[in-house]
């Protein structure tokens, strides 16, 4: 990588909006002056019912805006936002079936936004060693592979938006077989995804375990500095590889 987070807090201040204001939306509003965004506005379901206050009013000034709301309100949401002509990162999870509507949003719209399901740079690299993992274990079918992820209970979706990414990634390696993926929704994991091969001799396992939601926050406002200025579609993995 040629720019690190730290870099960050010298290049201009960028004017953030942020809608949600709830786990990932405080995470994000807490790093957010140490890497150089002044947090100009934050809507939330109270002050932003059917999106009715992604206004130019409101939005006058704003460089760039990140979404972490809920599967239910984020494609009105980018819709909105998109037609103000404002970038977006967008790390609210749960709207795959609605991508070509959202792609077609942007393309319309001429803004750029930045997507992932997990903004964490460790999961990135993650994903990484499970195709290569997958790859590896491809010729050998006693080996029978699997996902599982457990997060907080009070998570929406099941299975996550990262354990949708993972399968879909491994599963290029692993063309016919079937991929046992299962989800925990109990107390408070910020995030553990494990992908694993088990045989009737050995169990052999790679996990991602979040410690907080920093990482997602940080890896949300790397997204956020990069869009400014760009136009279409991008993953947080094509961020990251312009980086190396
Ligand atoms: N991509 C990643 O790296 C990553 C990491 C963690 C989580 N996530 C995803 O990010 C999303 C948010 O997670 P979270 O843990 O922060 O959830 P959360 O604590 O439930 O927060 C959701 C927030 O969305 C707000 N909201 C709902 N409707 C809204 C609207 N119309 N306009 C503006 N705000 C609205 C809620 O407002 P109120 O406070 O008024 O209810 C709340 O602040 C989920 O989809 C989660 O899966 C992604």
């Amino acid at each position: 990588m040629t720019a690190t987070s730290s870099d960050l807090s010298t290049e201009a201040t960028l004017n953030l909006a942020l809608l949600g204001h709830g786990k990932m939306g405080s995470a994000v509003a807490r790093l957010a002056p140490e890497r150089g965004f002044e947090v100009r506005l934050i809507l939330t379901i109270e002050s932003n019912p059917d999106g009715v206050a992604i206004t130019e009013k409101n939005f006058h000034g704003i460089d760039v805006c990140i979404d972490f709301t809920t599967p239910d309100v984020v494609v009105d949401n980018i819709r909105r936002v998109a037609a103000l002509g404002v970038n977006l990162v967008v790390g609210t999870t749960g709207w795959n079936n609605r991508f070509e509507e959202v792609r077609e949003i942007i393309r319309l719209s001429g803004v750029g936004m930045v997507y992932a399901a997990n903004f964490s740079i460790g999961v990135q690299l993650f994903y990484r060693l499970a195709r290569a993992a997958a790859e590896i274990f491809a010729p050998y079918s006693m080996y029978e592979p699997y996902i599982v992820e457990a997060h907080h209970k009070a998570k929406k979706d099941a299975p996550s938006g990262t354990a949708l990414e993972l399968r879909r990634q491994v599963q290029a390696h692993l063309p016919s077989r079937d991929i046992s993926t299962s989800s925990v929704r109990a107390g408070f994991f910020p995030g553990m995804h494990e992908f694993g091969f088990d045989s009737e001799a050995d169990t052999v396992l790679i996990r991602h375990n979040a410690r907080s939601r920093q990482g997602f926050a940080e890896g949300a406002l790397f997204a956020a500095r990069w869009v400014v200025g760009k136009k279409g579609l991008f993953g947080f993995d094509q961020v990251l590889e312009e980086q190396r």
